[in-house]
């Protein structure tokens, strides 16, 4: 390698079970793209997972393969980017450590998702020390590789903003160990929910990026569209429909025609919603191939964790030895 790449980092939490398309267009797709640019690591964030699911960790495991196998058959590739588990480099949890004794508990206690989670998850018992302490195992998360990029959703800002602050502050305290991360925003394609929301796991809207032919047909076939539509030849309002969002995405090369058609009440909703369905088959049938390989070789699927993770560990374990040093422990 002549001029090193710059590095990446960005995890998901193994909560959900199966990703959906909103999850893959939202940020998976994104990841395979940066592979080849940037040394990218990508990590399953099990810890992360415990925080709020601590009460029941039979999920857990399950959890962290499934996740796994969508990475792989959305088309990271262990051969150009280093897939790993979070609690299977305990390097994180040391530097967590440390992080926690110099963040102020002012700034954790002002990160605008702690105090709405902490009222929505009520019921599920999160007023603890590792919940608040979230970010901070986030950070170390991000700055034990020194990473310069970390791609994520705006709901992910204040945690990255947090991340550069920690920096700061311990870069001036001991001496400059770490870059300041910055977040990736790229424009992600937003996809509803079949019922028009947000596509969530929560609401049961959602395609599941493994979804086989017949579940792709019938969640297409039980979306919205436009409401104002009751006979087959009234004019249609493509920008209320849910179909049309899709088309967008998965149709660009049709996108005039159907618009078109729709408002000239000359095709049918059924008839777009079968085209659409054709369509989305067509593009996930090599994501759900891969992931039929792959279930049937649960062994591979461990052997790539096994190994990203060492390769993870090499290079957190060499961070942390400078981290010791500049600390003076
Ligand atoms: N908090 C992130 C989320 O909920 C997951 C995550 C954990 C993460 N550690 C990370 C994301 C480090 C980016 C970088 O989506
Ligand atoms: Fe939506 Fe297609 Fe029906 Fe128009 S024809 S309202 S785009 S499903």
């Amino acid at each position: 390698m002549s001029e090193a790449k710059e590095i990446v980092l960005s995890g998901m939490r193994p909560t959900a079970g199966r990703l959906h398309l909103g999850n893959y267009h939202g940020a998976l797709e994104n990841w395979v793209r940066l592979q080849d640019r940037y040394r990218c690591f990508f990590m399953i964030a099990d810890w992360h997972a415990l925080s709020t699911m601590y009460l029941d960790t039979s999920a857990l495991k399950d959890n962290v393969r499934e996740l796994a196998i969508d990475f792989l058959s959305a088309g990271l590739d262990p051969e150009r980017c280093t897939i790993f588990v979070q609690s299977r480099v305990p390097e994180h949890a040391e530097l967590h450590l440390i992080l926690s004794m110099l963040t102020p508990l002012g700034w954790l206690e002002r990160v605008p998702t702690y105090k709405e989670q902490l009222r929505e998850l009520e019921e599920r018992e999160v007023a603890t020390y590792g919940f608040l302490g979230y970010p901070v195992l986030q950070a170390a998360d991000i700055i034990i590789y020194k990473a310069r990029w970390v791609p994520v959703g705006q709901d992910q800002l204040p945690h990255i903003e947090l991340t550069r602050e920690i920096v700061r502050r311990f870069n001036h305290l001991y001496r400059p160990v770490f870059p300041e991360p910055e977040a990736l925003l790229t424009e992600a394609r937003v996809l509803p929910g079949i019922d028009g929301r947000k596509m969530s796991k929560s609401y049961d809207n959602y395609i599941a990026l493994g979804a086989s032919e017949e579940e792709v047909r019938q969640r297409v076939m039980a979306m919205i569209t436009d409401p104002a539509r009751i006979h087959k030849d009234d004019p249609g309002h493509p920008e209320v429909c849910t179909v049309y969002a899709f088309h967008r995405v998965y149709s660009p090369d049709r996108l005039a025609e159907v618009e078109a058609d729709c408002r000239a009440g000359r095709i049918g909703c059924v008839a777009c919603k079968k085209e659409l369905a054709a369509r989305l088959n067509a593009a996930l049938a090599p994501i759900r191939e891969r992931r039929r390989l792959l279930e049937q070789q649960p062994e591979q699927v461990a052997e790539i964790l096994e190994e990203g993770s060492r390769q993870a560990r090499r290079v957190a374990a060499a961070t942390l030895r400078e981290v010791r040093e500049a600390v003076g422990i």
